[in-house]
């Protein structure tokens, strides 16, 4: 990627982020001999296979194959792309980063992002100014019905969009931004003849603010019971409703114990306002593995808080579901006496909550809780299908204390004995073992066809990046490569891109900077070379090591045929076992 910032001021950013320092934020590391090690927080896993390396200012896990620099690795956990990574790591460093320093082409889209970011920072402002205008009283009245005070609505910075037809349209046009760029930023639509008008109107507009701060999407209440009741910005290049959480911007700082997912912005509102701040709530969706991938990076444990009719229980059956996969602490908070947390704390105060929220129950309990309700226990067939799924919910807790205790409860309550249902969730995790087997099996053949179809080496690449990692590192290495393995003796895009770098800086006199050229390849590319430089080599000697390295690679391109193209049947057979 042609760079945005000069390549000296990434170098610097990136020098200034230690990577150990950076990780550690979000992983506990623990040392291990010259690198740390540390559970991944890009996969499940309960040991620990995610290694950094402090000397070589790169990460890589043996379980999933992530890896790289800084930058991947931010990139990766904040999904943010090139330049949003480096702002942050700009940020993070104390170190200020030159405005509208864009060059023309291949910065237009950050260029556009940048600009719509802006426009609604301005839109937020206008909102705000009319609720507080004269054209502002349906929303103050609204405020007042809902019993909301203007200092929890500047807290959250709610306006009104007044309920004209091109109000906001025209006061960003005045501010300079074309009609196509308000449109596209979900401000506007175009109507049959042509004229643009305002997206929300005559609403209490709620901004969706970003963890850096920026509203980048809003959320409007009209003040009647029309429809719909809550209008969204559509996902924008700014805006992606399936990764972003409502007031996250404000709960970030009071989430590292707990956590509350509720449903609707006015429940955040209010429990935010009884105190609770560390509550967030999803965007007019269910909750998707991106959000539950954001929740565990910040927090221990997640309390489910969704209304109390049948949308909430299957939202929670839903969310449960995608949160057992990470292994993340999770309870659900049953809401009684009222629809919605927001309705419950107009009721009972921040204190009636506080009990709630202390009377949350363990997900496992509310399972089984849910599974009962469905059957007639007093029937001696469904008794039996009951314990049936109970085993199969069981089966899935990894913990074997929490397990035994469940069993024991199980067992006293219907009677049946604890070795039964034993054995029942013996059977049970067979079953889920081998299905995981076999679709990790599938997921390998799946990956040889590739490879076979693409005609690709994975040794070969491997070895390249190898190489690469040494003439990189070691000057030794460089000097005595140099001229047998030029740029173009590396075949894969990888190694080749890492190389005409590494080979650049070591021929003007500079040492190499393997993270900083990490950092400006594609992700993937970046991936493979960092992969390939956390192998450890059986080696004393780098020379000694790049020299064997070199001859196999070679050696292999000479049986290049023998080593590339199975024969056909095996590949017929591994067709195969893929269809099924
Ligand atoms: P609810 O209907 O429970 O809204 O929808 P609420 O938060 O209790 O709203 P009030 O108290 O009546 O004002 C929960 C959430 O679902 C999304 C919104 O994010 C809302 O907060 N939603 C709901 C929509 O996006 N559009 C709708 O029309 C309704
Ligand atoms: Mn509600």
């Amino acid at each position: 990627m042609a760079s945005y910032y000069p390549e000296e001021l990434i170098n610097e950013i990136i020098m200034a982020n230690d990577l150990v320092d950076v990780i550690a934020g979000y992983v506990q590391l623990k040392k291990a001999g010259r690198s740390y090690k540390g559970l991944c927080p890009f996969h499940n896993e309960k040991t620990p296979s995610f290694t950094v390396s402090q000397e070589k200012q790169l990460y890589h896990c043996f379980g999933c194959g992530e890896g790289g620099s800084v930058i991947q690795f931010i990139e990766k956990i904040e999904n943010l792309d090139f330049v949003e990574t480096i702002q942050f790591l700009a940020q993070r460093a104390g170190i200020q980063l030159p405005e509208g320093n864009e060059k023309a082409d291949d910065s237009a889209f950050y260029a556009k992002k940048k600009k719509m970011l802006e426009m609604y920072r301005h839109t937020a402002r206008f909102y705000v100014d009319i609720l507080y205008g004269e054209a502002g009283k349906p929303g103050r009245d609204y405020l007042v019905q809902r019993g909301l005070d203007v200092k929890t609505a500047k807290h959250f910075g709610l306006g009104y969009a007044p309920d004209k037809f091109d109000e906001c349209v025209r006061f960003l046009k005045g501010k300079g931004y074309d009609e196509a760029l308000i449109e596209e930023a979900g401000l506007a639509r175009q109507g049959k003849n042509g004229k643009y008008y305002d997206f929300f109107r005559g609403r209490l507009m709620v901004p969706i603010i970003d963890i850096r701060g920026n509203v980048i999407a809003f959320g409007g209440r009209i003040l009647d019971d029309g429809q719909p009741k809550y209008l969204n910005s559509p996902d924008t290049p700014i805006f992606n409703k399936n990764k972003t959480l409502f007031a996250f911007n404000f709960a970030k700082r009071y989430c590292s114990e707990q956590i509350i997912v509720a449903e609707g912005y006015m429940d955040v509102i209010a429990l935010h306002r009884a105190g609770f701040q560390n509550a967030v709530a999803t965007l007019g969706t269910a909750i998707t593995s991106n959000h539950v991938g954001m929740l565990a990076r910040y927090t221990k444990e997640v309390v489910l808080c969704y209304d109390s009719d049948d949308a909430g229980r299957k939202a929670t059956e839903r969310a449960l579901e995608l949160l057992q996969r990470v292994n993340i602490r999770t309870k659900v908070l049953h809401v009684t006496d009222a629809k919605d947390p927001d309705e419950f704390i107009k009721k009972k105060g921040a204190q009636g909550f506080a009990r709630l929220l202390g009377k949350s129950e363990n997900s496992m309990m509310y399972q089984v809780g849910e599974l009962k309700k469905q059957y007639d226990l007093g029937n001696l067939e469904e008794k039996i299908e009951f314990l049936n799924e109970l085993a199969k919910l069981f089966a899935k807790v990894s913990n074997p204390i929490e397990r035994e205790i469940l069993v024991r409860e199980a067992a006293a309550e219907s009677g049946v004995s604890e070795d039964a249902i034993f054995a029942q969730i013996r059977e049970n995790q067979y079953n889920i073992e081998k299905n995981r087997n076999n679709e990790i099996e599938r997921a390998k053949n799946r990956q040889l066809v590739q490879n076979r179809v693409q005609h690709k080496d994975i040794q070969t690449e491997l070895y390249e990046g190898m190489l690469a990692n040494l003439i990189c590192t070691d000057k030794q290495v460089y000097l005595a490569m140099r001229e047998r393995a030029e740029t173009d003796f590396f075949k894969t895009p990888a190694a080749h891109n890492f190389m005409q770098k590494v080979y650049q800086q070591w021929d003007s006199g500079q040492v190499p900077d393997m993270p900083l050229i990490l950092g400006q390849m594609e992700a993937e590319q970046a991936r493979e070379i960092s992969v390939a430089a956390s192998r450890e080599l059986p080696y004393a000697d780098n020379v000694k090591a790049a020299e064997d390295i070199f001859q196999t690679i070679e050696g292999r391109r000479k049986n290049a045929q023998a080593a590339q193209i199975g024969s056909a049947e095996e590949l017929d057979k591994l067709l195969k076992s893929l269809k099924k």
